[in-house]
């Protein structure tokens, strides 16, 4: 039997990433857990019971009422929050803007990191997020870094909203991932950066198959 390995991929919001590597794990067989989905998760969590970020007692208490798991669902990865399905609620706007400052929050990604690192022990899967390849297994047998440039990623981003038939504004959705980039890389506790060991697969002018295909080669060198 081919030995499994952890594959790490890391980058902005809307370069592609999480369909690479749901693309990927398809391909080959793993698990695909999608971390963005816990913080989107925890954020619906704290806005539905006002929890203040700022508050370290009540995110404490918060954290530990929380679980979140997924599900296959019709071949669909879905996000649970305590036993119900919130995967269309977790991709709207008004979790889209506060989940940057929740994902900030030192307690929550210690309590993230901890599920993540439990999900993946036993290997075979591909994890995308910002810091997989830097924090969460920095042991990964391969690291992915993805990226884009700008103005495409919005462009996706408008696109995959509206196919899933949520409200978008341009503008706005240029705005979010504007000011997401800017938390996401200069927060105090790890922040998104490229790990030292991290492949660069750069997107714009690739198709789906094109970046499938350039990533499953990466898998076979490092699976040989
Ligand atoms: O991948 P996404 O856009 O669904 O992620 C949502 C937010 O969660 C993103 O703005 C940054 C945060 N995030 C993080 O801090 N660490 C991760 N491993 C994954 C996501």
């Amino acid at each position: 039997m081919q030995k499994k390995i952890i594959i790490a991929v890391d980058g902005f919001s809307s370069t592609g990433k999480s369909t690479l590597a749901k693309d990927l794990a398809k391909k080959i067989g793993y698990g695909y857990i999608d971390t963005g989905a816990m913080y989107r998760a925890v954020t619906l969590y704290f806005l539905r019971h006002e929890t203040d970020i700022a508050d370290e007692t009540a995110v404490a208490e918060a954290l530990k009422n929380i679980e979140i798991d997924f599900q296959n669902i019709d071949g669909v990865n879905t996000t649970f929050l305590n036993g119900e399905n919130v995967e269309k609620e977790i991709r709207k706007m008004y979790v889209s803007d506060f989940v940057s400052p929740v994902a900030a929050v030192s307690a929550v990604r210690r309590a993230m990191v901890k599920l993540q690192q439990a999900m993946g022990k036993k290997k075979g899967i591909v994890m995308d997020g910002r810091d997989i390849g830097t924090v969460v297994f920095p042991e990964a047998e391969l690291k992915i870094f993805v990226t884009s440039d700008p103005k495409t990623r919005v462009d996706r981003r408008y696109a995959e909203l509206q196919n899933k038939g949520l409200q978008a504004d341009y503008e706005e959705v240029a705005k979010n991932l504007r000011e997401r980039d800017h938390i996401d890389s200069t927060r105090a506790d790890s922040p998104l950066r490229q790990a030292e060991d991290a492949r660069v697969l750069d997107n714009t002018a690739l198709t789906r198959a094109g970046q499938l295909a350039l990533a499953e080669e990466w898998v076979s060198d490092r699976i040989k």
